[in-house]
């Protein structure tokens, strides 16, 4: 691919969801918008381009920007933070919200949906008067791809295999040929929807917890500051936001404190 196609496609890749595609990653994008030319029936890469560059308007560019989003996930990952919602996170937010009975969460980076239905298996396992209160879990990515994978709640064996335990599959999953599909009472517990979190943010209500892990490191810190600022303004006093891993609020958003348990790390709106 050449620099000049490159920049075009890395800048409204970036424009459209701030993805940022450093130099020296041409051969990434070469490879997934060669399996783009295939389903669109074009016979080359620069077909696939001068299509794009002659009409703005023809819905190409958004397949470009789904298939530039990375859709790695799997049941339980990491592990730690799942321990810390099942020993602190939710008895501290059910003791705080007894009296409501209300609690929201929003999973901004959903991909094909293992990490809500992760948490919603937890729920069920450990909180199951939980699923009796006000509990909204709003799910959402930017790629209607995975949503529509996520909203199936169809996986493969592959997918199974990856951090879910036997013992779960076998009872929050029915067969369905080759694949697994999630249970249809709790799968309906959550609502997915499409939102991009560089643009505006659709209404959500007030948040308890917000998962935004592993997309954050995507994004440029100014982009990241932005995101992190409207998140602050959804999370009620003593909510938590999940970050991945490799990703923190530290030199972003100072108006953030780390919360530490055990093994993994939380953020929450720090109090005056
Ligand atoms: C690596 S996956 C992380 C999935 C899950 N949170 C996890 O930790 O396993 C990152 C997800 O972020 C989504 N994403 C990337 N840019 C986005 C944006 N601007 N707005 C919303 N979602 C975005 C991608 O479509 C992808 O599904």
């Amino acid at each position: 691919m050449n620099t000049v196609d490159f920049d075009y496609i890395r800048n409204f890749v970036r424009d459209q969801a701030a993805i940022v595609l450093e130099p020296g990653k041409e051969y990434l994008v070469e490879s997934r918008l060669q399996t783009l030319a295939r389903e669109e029936n074009l016979n080359s890469l620069d077909a696939l381009i001068g299509k794009l560059r002659a009409d703005p308007k023809n819905g190409l560019h958004r397949k470009v920007v789904d298939a530039m989003t990375t859709n790695e996930t799997s049941f339980f990952r990491d592990f730690h933070p799942f321990e810390a919602l099942r020993k602190s996170l939710l008895p501290e937010l059910m003791a705080r919200r007894a009296q409501e009975r209300q609690l929201h969460f929003w999973c901004g980076a959903a991909s094909t949906g293992q990490e809500p239905y992760s948490v919603l298996m937890l729920l069920a396992e450990h909180f199951p008067e939980l699923l009796q209160w006000d509990f909204k879990f709003i799910a959402t990515d930017l790629c209607g791809k995975v949503l529509a994978r996520a909203r199936s709640g169809r996986f493969n064996q592959l997918e199974v295999n990856r951090g879910l335990p036997a013992p779960l599959l076998v009872k929050y999953f029915v067969r369905q040929g080759a694949e697994w599909e999630f249970r249809e009472d709790l799968r309906r517990r959550v609502e997915f929807r499409e939102l991009n979190l560089v643009k505006d943010w659709p209404c959500l209500p007030l948040l308890d917890i917000v998962f935004l892990r592993n997309v954050m490191i995507y994004f440029d810190v100014e982009t990241k500051k932005a995101i992190l600022a409207n998140a602050r303004r959804l999370l009620r006093p003593g909510g938590y936001l999940l970050l991945g891993g490799a990703e923190t609020t530290f030199n972003v958003d100072d108006a953030f404190e780390r919360v530490t348990f055990d093994k993994t790390s939380c953020y929450r709106v720090k109090q005056a």
